[in-house]
């Protein structure tokens, strides 16, 4: 007898996890690596996540179980935080999860079943397919490429659309591209989803961190008729540095999130209170001078990244409008020498740029991209430019374009 179910068959090790762990070898052995694989910031957490955190621990009705959709304050705070001002968003429509990563698969596992297809703009982060896989839908990958801005649109959608559609993943700002839409483009595809019947799950995790002249707005407001078919995610873990601290949330109607609710008594039950503590801390406080400098610092080396990338020869990056990574075509190395290596795929340039320059990026293989690289821009100035320096000499040097 085989010892695990059949559905563990359709996931597998996740190619960043792969790269992280290879990294780490590496760093062990005392190779100075520069790590551009990274999904978080660079920063530790604003000092009142803490504060709240330490205070919280001595309070006894925090060390026992408490509700299991989450502390009523942080649901409130979530809500008044999340509504657009009439009254949408309530305590009730609000669930607190362990991460970001739990209110995704609980929003796919509740609503998606053997038989159901879920829309997935591609390049995706990097966990949406195995979710669906477990949940036993089919995801259907519409790939939008840096041509098109990595945006899909709506005759996009039309197309792979079928009756068994039940779902479409909206993620604005997305990792692994950055690319954030319009109000207008957020609009079109809110209202196409609206018309068909389909729901939308709305992966908000990176809503604050995008750079002006841009804003951020949900599909959910902008398309109020989608209220009902819409489920949004969220945390604290990106903008806030508070990735450790594992709280996220998922808003909807109060019906399914009750629902879902259920499923989270009978899994995991509610997430730790003393983290659930330090996060309603840092929402009552709104943090916008640090959220501010986080931002500034951000953009400063999002340009510095551009300009680095931009002038390796035959490298295609686009301006991300948001989150902290950028995702450079990297399609002109293929079928050519780097290193003495011939390279056949973006994957086999992450190995190399690993081994041979002991710079960690991740490959466009694990965001159903081949041909381009993840790197994130969070990391300090004199690394970054110091990894630019390797990967521009390691891919020049190699004269891929054969020139002398
Ligand atoms: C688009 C997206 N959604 C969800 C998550 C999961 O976030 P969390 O660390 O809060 O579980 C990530 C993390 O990388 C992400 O990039």
């Amino acid at each position: 007898m085989r010892a695990l179910a059949d559905r563990m068959g359709r996931i597998g090790e996740s190619v960043t996890s792969a790269t992280t762990a290879k990294a780490k070898a590496l760093r062990d052995a005392g190779h100075h690596v520069i790590n551009f694989a990274a999904g978080e910031l660079d920063a530790g957490s604003p000092p009142s996540a803490g504060a709240a955190a330490a205070a919280a621990a001595h309070h006894e009705r925090l060390h026992h179980y408490g509700p299991q959709s989450g502390l009523p304050e942080l649901r409130q705070a979530v809500a008044e935080h999340l509504d657009p001002g009439d009254g949408s968003v309530r305590a009730e429509n609000v669930l607190i999860t362990s991460g970001t990563k739990q209110a995704v698969f609980h929003a796919i596992f509740a609503l998606i079943g053997p038989g159901d297809d879920v829309l997935l703009p591609a390049p995706y982060w990097t966990s949406y397919p195995s979710m669906i896989h477990l949940a036993g839908g089919t995801p259907v990958e519409v790939f939008a490429g840096w041509e098109h801005g990595f945006k899909v649109d709506v005759d996009m959608l039309e197309r792979a659309a079928t009756d068994r559609t039940k779902m479409l993943i909206f993620t604005s700002p997305a990792n692994p591209t950055g690319a954030l839409y319009s109000p207008d483009e957020t609009r079109a595809i809110g209202e196409w989803a609206a018309r068909r019947g389909i729901a939308v799950l709305s992966d908000e995790i990176y809503d604050r961190l995008v750079f002006s002249p841009h804003h951020f707005q949900s599909i959910a407001d902008l398309v109020p008729e989608l209220r009902d078919r819409c489920l949004r995610t969220g945390g604290v873990g990106k903008s806030f540095a508070m990735t450790g601290w594992r709280i996220g949330w998922l808003t909807g109607s109060a019906t399914l999130i009750r629902s879902i609710g259920a499923l989270q008594s009978h899994t995991t039950g509610h997430p730790s209170n003393i983290a659930q503590a330090a996060t309603l801390a840092v929402i009552q406080n709104g943090e916008s001078d640090w959220l501010a400098k986080t931002r500034e610092s951000l953009d400063r080396r999002r340009q510095t990244m551009l300009d680095g990338l931009r002038a390796i020869p035959g490298l295609v990056c686009l301006e991300p409008a948001g989150a902290f990574y950028v995702f450079p075509s990297v399609e002109a190395y293929l079928g050519k020498e780097v290193a003495g290596r011939q390279v056949s795929s973006s994957l086999e340039l992450a190995e190399i740029l690993l081994t041979e320059a002991q710079v960690a990026v991740i490959a466009g293989e694990a965001f159903g991209a081949p041909g381009y690289l993840r790197l994130s821009y969070a990391l300090d100035d004199t690394d970054l430019a110091e990894g630019i320096d390797r990967i521009s000499r390691l891919l020049t040097t190699s004269r891929p374009f054969g020139v002398k």
